[in-house]
């Protein structure tokens, strides 16, 4: 795994959107696999003001997110459809027929789980797999002690996860307990990996990822058994290594 130690979240944002857009520059046809949360906001962001400054083109870009809550319809200003649309399709005009995100509001949730497995191992893994890690070390909703040969399926969100995600539930009561997410075979089919990690919360984390075993107690720990990984984390989130 290669580590990039940046100062801060701002330059972790830039090194990060950079790393993408050299991708989208040097392709004619780029799979990219993206993440939700606090953590890829300014990499958007920068991915943003890029389309804005120089008009980079997303045409021949496809994309597949790495989950979505089950019961929220793609409509719900609070799923991950939502969050994406506003942050990076629509600002960067990527065509919305080019992008996929799992449906969790479909009526046969086993089935669409399997829907967007095939969709992936249809493309033999997306380019790059963008990652942000939770407090407890998941990746994408992968929650400790997930398989590392799962594949796209629905999941129990721990209390924990719940509790990190709550701030963007205006109405906790609403807020969903359950998710589909890529599994972690799923994430490991991708080509190359770039986890980005900021902050105190994160310390944690990333100790058990780059000082502990490989172990599915750590889903993110998976990464180790791939080759093309880089981790772009700030001083503040490596502190403990
Ligand atoms: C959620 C998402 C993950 C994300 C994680 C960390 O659980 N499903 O994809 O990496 O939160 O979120 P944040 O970036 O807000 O810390």
């Amino acid at each position: 795994m290669k580590i990039i130690e940046v100062a801060d979240y701002k330059e972790m944002s830039r090194v990060s959107a950079q790393i993408i857009l050299e991708k989208i520059k040097s392709q004619e046809h780029v799979t990219l696999g993206l993440a939700t949360g606090g953590t890829p906001l300014g990499t958007y962001k920068e991915l943003v003001k890029d389309h804005e400054e120089n008009g980079t083109r997303y045409d021949h870009v496809h994309t597949y997110n790495l989950d979505e809550y089950v019961g929220l319809a793609s409509s719900d200003p609070e799923s991950y459809h939502a969050y994406m649309c506003e942050h990076l399709f629509h600002p960067v005009h990527i065509p919305l027929d080019q992008t996929n995100i799992p449906n969790g509001a479909a009526e046969e949730l086993l089935q669409e789980c399997m829907r967007y497995d095939t969709l992936i191992e249809n493309i033999g893994g997306v380019d790059l797999q963008l990652l942000g890690i939770g407090q407890n070390g998941h990746i994408g909703f992968n929650e400790p002690g997930t398989p590392f040969s799962s594949k796209t399926h629905i999941v129990d969100l721990t209390p924990s996860t719940l509790e990190a995600n709550a701030e963007y539930f205006a109405d906790r009561c609403k807020q969903p307990t359950r998710a589909l997410t890529m599994g972690i075979s799923t994430i490991l089919q991708s080509k190359e990996i770039l986890l980005l990690a900021s902050g105190e919360k994160k310390q944690e984390a990333l100790f058990h990822l780059l000082r502990g075993e490989v172990t599915e107690a750590v889903p993110a720990s998976a990464l180790k058994m791939h080759d093309r990984v880089t981790i772009i984390a700030d001083s503040q989130a490596l502190k403990l290594v």
